[in-house]
């Protein structure tokens, strides 16, 4: 028994002595963090002739935007500031706020890592600075997640291009969920906010308000259309709850991207404005490979302390200096057959039309949708989109017969196409139904009787450079390509993209710039235009590439004031396509006088858009004179600097005018919007950008009789700029242009 017991004792040791051996070791949990090195505290100042963004970067090496505004004469007394927050909740000055850490509020940066975490935290490593560009590489402490804050400085133009560069040193690939371009902190006590809106036939309608507490978030969605719902810039009058096109201190701000883009503005607890800007994240986590570099566009920043106006300016100059695709030169005025035709048009009409034009003194004419496909022909907008081959029933003496007679007519020849799409109803729909935009098992749902072709898909970035190629082999008169877009993507998704489905967005941009980048590799000098359904595609991204825009498919006189007036606020006249339509207008039936159509038009790039034959012998005389007229002033509308003098938004009356550089001459437009009693004095304009010690003899244009006393004499810049211009305007659609010369 005893011997037995025994045993027991011995196996029942065993086994414990087993599990034992078995069991982890319970260590104790230690959390163990990564120091962060400390750096040299420093003041990175960026800077142009007026203005200076300001980066203070602490002993931790976190970098914060200390100041956006004027040039300071020392930039490093801002090497101690202290905002003097509370220290538990960063406020937010962050220069690129990423999801992590003590920040809260909303980011510029979040990353996915592999193992699940989603805490970035960056920091200084080093800067360098190279011409007018200030670099700054950044480092996540914990992972190997680099950021670089690109700073290009315009100095002239008082501009600043920020954008930002996210590096995945790792060895996996991370996700990232938000990569702004940029983000900019303002600390002012006020922030009143100009920004657009709009729909097809009315875009660029301006919005304004007072931001208040929480966060304010203007986007597009749309992925191709940039700018129909709204436009990716904005300006921000400071301390103030009015605009001023004269007074005060004014950000402005304008996204490169011709895609899905989004703009917040964040007020925290600090009293801080924090903007974030950049492509829209939505639908597009980004997988950012091992090694990968993922390059955001740039976001213009431009500060003004004289009102919305300088602002504008600053935009202008820099876009035609900088950033316009031949931002120098001066486009032809134009006659297109869109609102004269349509689609029913031959051989014959289009001889006639070009004849009208040259002998009105236009300078080109544009062949607009309807000339192409063979099985489905494009006699309306249902059928023929993706079939780039000449309809030679409607046609058949061919483009170059077109073209040879408007160059022997003294005009340049332009033709419409619009490459991105492919109705149902076409050969291309058939053969390559994979190339379009879709998503497995949904309703591939059309717009305006079409498909939109993937661009991500390298295949059809090749046809659709492919389109425009051969569209221009058809002749070797073609100047000039209306590059049409005519529909937002919805259900969205791309067969050639597999389970990469979030790349779909910013790959069809990226895949248009690529064609983009081999259509003006192989044709410098055609003229191109960006339109899409009018001007739903305005942005300074396509602006890299494209000569104009056309800004709407309204050309009514009073819905093109407001359009024309918003547009002018970010983007300059130069690219502006504004044309000359019959009346009463196709879009809202209205009437305006023919002499406020081409007045407003005049304000852009001229062109006309109507069937000349529906011009009495009376209105020929009045096209003639006014583009004669045009020809005169419009290098001023092209690069001379714009001062509007009446907003269409504040009274009864829109006024401008653009002041040659040298100041030896301007162009001064107005146009009354609402009756004026007879008892009222005229209105008084007070000119702006002249120079007031010398004088300006001033001439009404395009009429007999002036609205103003004073035209055909000559007048001291100074009264002219102080009262003493008031020609009288007072039925609705009066306009009046007039020159003015340095004698
Ligand atoms: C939309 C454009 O905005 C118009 O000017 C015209 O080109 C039509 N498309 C043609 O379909």
């Amino acid at each position: 028994m005893k011997r037995i017991l025994l045993l027991l004792a011995a196996m029942l040791l065993a086994v414990t002595a087993a599990d034992a051996r078995k069991a982890p070791k319970k260590k104790a949990y230690v959390h163990e963090t990564v120091a962060i090195p400390e750096v040299q505290p420093r003041v990175i100042a960026i800077e142009t002739d007026n203005t200076a963004l300001i980066l203070q970067v602490d002993r931790k090496g976190v970098v914060r935007t200390r100041h956006y505004g004027a040039k300071l004469g020392r930039s490093e007394d801002f090497l101690n500031f202290n905002d003097k927050a509370f220290k538990d909740i960063d406020p937010g000055s962050l220069a690129y706020p990423s999801s992590g850490g003590r920040y809260t509020g909303s980011s510029a940066l979040s990353v996915l890592y592999p193992d699940g975490t989603r805490n970035t935290e960056i920091y200084y490593l080093s800067h360098e600075v190279a011409g007018n560009k200030t670099t700054i590489h950044l480092k996540d402490y914990v992972t190997e997640l680099k950021v670089d804050l690109v700073y290009e400085s315009f100095p002239k133009e008082d501009v600043i291009v920020i954008h930002s560069e996210i590096v995945n040193g790792g060895k996996k690939p991370v996700s990232l969920t938000d990569y702004a371009s940029s983000s900019m902190t303002l600390n002012a006590r006020k922030y009143f906010l100009t920004h657009f809106h709009g729909t097809w036939a009315e875009e660029m309608q301006v919005d304004r308000e007072v931001l208040g507490h929480g966060i304010k978030v203007l986007e597009s969605r749309r992925g191709v259309q940039t700018s129909q719902c709204g436009n990716p810039s904005f300006l921000l009058s400071l301390d103030t709850a009015e605009w001023s096109e004269t007074k005060g201190e004014v950000v402005a701000g304008a996204l490169e991207w011709s895609g899905n883009w989004k703009i917040s503005f964040e007020r925290p607890e600090s009293g801080y404005l924090r903007i974030n800007a950049g492509i829209n994240p939505y639908a597009s986590v980004w997988s950012l490979a091992a090694g990968e570099r993922f390059v955001t566009p740039g976001m213009v920043w431009t500060w003004s302390d004289e009102g919305a106006g300088k602002a504008s300016r600053n935009l202008h100059r820099w876009a035609r200096n900088s950033q316009l695709y031949a931002g120098a030169q001066i486009t032809p005025t134009l006659l297109n057959n869109w609102e004269g035709t349509y689609f029913s048009f031959n051989t014959k009409m289009l001889l006639d039309i070009i004849d009208d034009a040259a002998s009105m003194g236009l300078e080109m004419f544009v062949l607009d949708d309807g000339w192409f496909a063979k099985d489905y022909p494009r006699n309306d907008d249902k059928a023929g989109l993706g079939d780039w081959e000449l309809n030679t029933d409607k046609l058949p003496e061919g483009i170059d017969y077109i073209a040879s007679h408007a160059h022997n007519k003294g005009l340049k020849f332009g033709i419409w196409i619009e490459p991105e799409m492919v109705n149902p109803e076409s050969n291309l729909a058939k053969a390559h139904p994979e190339w379009i935009v879709q998503s497995p098992g949904r309703e591939m749902e059309q717009i305006r009787n079409q498909w939109i072709l993937d661009l991500s898909n390298p295949e059809v970035q090749d046809f659709v450079y492919g389109v425009f190629d051969r569209t221009m082999s058809l002749s070797d008169k073609i100047d000039y390509i209306k590059w049409d877009c005519n529909r937002s993507v919805t259900s969205f998704g791309s067969t050639y993209l597999g389970t990469e489905q979030d790349r779909f967005f910013i790959g069809y941009i990226q895949g248009l710039y690529k064609v983009l980048d081999r259509v003006r590799a192989k044709y410098p000098d055609t003229i191109i235009q960006c339109c899409s359904s009018g001007g739903a595609r305005v942005d300074y991204g396509q602006l890299k590439y494209f000569n104009e825009v056309w800004a709407s498919d309204n050309s009514d006189g009073d819905s093109r004031v407001l359009i024309q007036y918003g547009t002018s606020l970010v983007y300059p006249a130069c690219i502006m396509g504004s044309h000359v339509s019959i009346v009463p207008n196709h879009q809202t039936g209205n009437i305006t006088p023919l002499k406020f159509r081409f007045d407003l038009a005049s304000t852009g790039r001229l062109g006309m858009e109507l069937q000349p034959k529906d011009l009495t012998a009376q209105e020929r005389v009045l096209a003639d004179r006014c583009i004669k007229s045009y020809k005169q002033y419009r290098d001023l509308v092209f690069k001379g600097d714009l001062y509007r003098l009446a907003s269409p938004y504040e009274g009864d009356d829109y006024a401008l005018m653009y002041v040659s550089e040298d100041k030896s001459r301007a162009v001064v437009f107005a146009f009354c919007l609402k009756f004026r009693n007879r008892d009222k004095a005229a209105p008084v304009y007070k000119l702006q950008g002249l120079d007031t010690s010398r004088s300006y003899k001033v001439t009404e244009l395009n009429v007999d009789k002036s609205c103003w006393w004073g035209s055909g004499k000559s007048f001291g810049g100074d009264f002219l700029s102080s009262g003493g211009f008031n020609p009288k305007l007072s039925k609705p659609h009066d306009s009046a242009v007039f020159l003015l010369e340095t004698e």
